[in-house]
């Protein structure tokens, strides 16, 4: 999704903007764009493509004097990606440009009374609407910040917004409303950032902007105001994020890295909270009585979150003995839910941005259910708008394709399984004390499974010329293949689809010809023989499969079929997060093997900021 930075301070800005610009490419992006106040007036530079196409044409920023700036990584919504449709975009007057993240829903009504009062419109964007309706107010009021207030009253829709003048040479100001925005301080001068990535090289003490909020910053500081313009003391916050777990750090993908990162990612996620073989989540305010006397619990997610929340479904339906429902974000805002008091939410959340995902929490809060959420990114919107939450402490996760974010959050609810399945009596001891005990040992299993990356990249040379891919599972196993797929369609451009193998018979199975790849995963001990008698039968009709087991059946299976991988025993519950590990490196060397752009893949963005 979009990335926006901003600074106003005693550097020279350009090489600012395009170093935050460089760490927000990973969100998603099709254009860049930089625009710069300087003595000589406002002067913009934007291009389609990559960023380094606009650090050539800047000569790294040099062409571009200045101490005050606003620069912005555009996903495209609306109108094509081009140099005309990145952002900043600039008012007919020329004084004043303006980035934009999210959407403006009354942009066409706006635009067709501009229209009407003379202004002339380049671009195809709903945001070039606010620079000129900016241009139109200051025009009338000759007041900028009154003028900025007129503005923010008229546009509907999400906005984070960073805007700079002309004739106001040190001063920037920013608005947000339904869309990330941060500001950080730092003795150079003042941000403004779509997240802390962009800023870690300069400061790690930030705020985050509130729906409603505008801030005006200048050199010496920010000054931020409500809806009713009246003065805000912002919390501040320090980030502790390592500046290398930003950076690549000598790996080809930032993708690798992270799935090698992933064993210390649990023990960050769990060590803490377990002690003495208890689960101990102290982060949450629920007392026991409320989580006795919850009725329905209710998963909502977008994406490889929204599988978690398919394996967490299994898991805490087993060790709660309650009704959980999985539901996407962007279907649940929109059913007329029916949850209330006495439901538990659990929203699970990597960025903590998710727009479908933020959208679904406020439905189901305004109808009375509590709110758990599952997050990575620390005092994110979800975050800071849920009853509870619950950090992975999985670090930046760079790589559009999630994979530690994913085991974390896959952990925490298992945590959470086991904190409340011990509180309301519904887990048994031998699972209890078997789950945390192979918890604990969960970060060295997982090393395991990912010393032997050269055997799955000699899999992955085998497969990497298939068009069609089918993955095949049950129960966990089930879970598990659909976010195998989604990591294989994601990053390599293969068409791939998950089935519970049962539904094969129901159409699918037509599909299977002559050397169809099919990834059949059989983990789950219980339904072992079943896995074995969908291989069979898909083998029957010609596919080729490479199956998935635990390191029992390893030697059995590659009797069977050509291509095994295996992951060591560990509690059953606790698979997923084992084979999610071969899986993930699969999709990674497939990708490799096809050339693909793998940690920025073709239209797709990291946080999902729109509708
Ligand atoms: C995007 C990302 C996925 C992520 C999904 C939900 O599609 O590419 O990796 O699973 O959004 O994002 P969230 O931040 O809410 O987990």
């Amino acid at each position: 999704m979009c990335g926006i930075i901003g600074f106003v301070g005693k550097e020279q800005a350009a090489p600012i903007l395009l170093d935050g610009l460089r760490r927000l490419e990973y969100r998603g992006y099709d254009s860049a764009g930089i625009a710069v106040c300087g003595e000589d007036g406002l002067r913009v530079k934007k291009a389609r493509g990559r960023l380094q196409v606009l650090s050539d044409l800047t000569h790294a920023g040099a062409d571009l004097p200045g101490v005050l700036g606003i620069g912005h990584t555009r996903w495209a919504t609306h109108g094509e990606p081009n140099d005309v449709n990145a952002h900043p975009h600039v008012s007919q007057s020329g004084k004043i440009a303006v980035v934009h993240n999210g959407i403006i829903e009354n942009y066409a009504e706006l635009k067709g009374q501009l229209i009407a009062k003379g202004y002339t419109f380049r671009s195809e964007t709903d945001t070039e609407v606010v620079a000129q309706l900016l241009d139109y107010y200051y025009a009338d009021c000759q007041d900028f910040f009154e003028a900025m207030t007129r503005v923010l009253n008229a546009v509907e829709g999400a906005y984070a917004l960073g805007i700079v003048c002309a004739d106001y040479p040190d001063r920037m100001i920013a608005a947000r409303k339904d869309a990330p925005l941060l500001l950080g301080y730092s003795e150079n001068g003042s941000f403004i950032a779509s997240d802390v990535t962009a800023l870690i090289r300069h400061t790690r003490d930030i705020a985050y902007m509130d729906d409603g909020e505008m801030a005006v910053l200048s050199a010496g500081g920010i000054r931020v105001y409500d809806r009713l313009m009246r003065p805000v003391e912002k919390e501040h916050h320090h980030i502790d994020w390592d500046v290398d777990a930003a950076e690549k750090g000598g790996y080809d993908h930032f993708m690798l890295k992270e799935i090698l990162e992933q064993p210390e990612a649990i023990r960050k996620a769990t060590a803490a909270r377990i002690q003495e073989g208890r689960v101990v989540l102290s982060d949450l305010a629920m007392t026991e009585e409320e989580i006795r006397s919850i009725g329905k619990i209710y998963i909502i997610a977008c994406g490889s979150s929204y599988h978690v929340g398919m394996v967490g479904k299994y898991n805490l339906e087993r060790m709660l003995r309650r009704t959980v429902e999985v539901c996407l974000a962007s279907e649940f805002r929109y059913s007329d839910p029916i949850v209330g008091e006495g439901d538990l939410v659990i929203v699970i959340s990597q960025s903590g941005e998710t727009l479908d995902t933020m959208a679904a929490l406020r439905e189901a809060k305004k109808r009375g259910a509590r709110i758990l959420s599952i997050v990575n990114v620390v005092g994110s919107s979800i975050a800071r708008e849920s009853d509870d939450v619950l950090y992975t402490w999985a670090g930046p996760e760079i790589a559009v394709a999630t994979t530690k974010a994913y085991s974390t959050q896959m952990a925490v609810l298992n945590l959470v399984g086991l904190y409340f399945g011990d509180i309301m009596g519904t887990v048994s001891y031998e699972t209890y004390t078997a789950m945390v005990r192979d918890m604990q040992q969960l970060p060295e299993k997982m090393e395991k499974v990912l010393k032997d990356t050269e055997a799955i990249h000699a899999l992955a040379k085998e497969c990497a010329d298939k068009e069609d891919v089918f993955f095949i599972g049950r129960n966990l196993d089930y879970a598990l293949s659909l976010e195998g797929s989604l990591k294989l369609k994601e990053i390599s451009y293969i068409h791939s689809e998950a089935y519970a193998s049962g539904e094969l018979k129901h159409g699918t199975i037509s599909l299977i010809e002559d050397g169809t790849l099919v990834i059949a995963l059989s983990t789950y001990e219980p339904l072992f023989d079943k896995a074995m008698s969908n291989v069979v039968e898909v083998q029957a009709r010609g596919a080729k499969v490479l199956a998935l087991t635990t390191e029992k059946h390893a030697a059995d299976l590659a009797q069977r079929v050509p291509m095994v991988l295996s992951v060591p025993e560990v509690q059953q519950m606790l698979l997923p997060q084992l084979g999610v590990l071969p899986l993930q490196l699969l999709a990674y060397y497939i990708a490799l093997e096809r050339g693909c752009d793998i940690d920025k893949p073709r239209n797709l963005a990291k946080s999902v900021t729109v509708e």
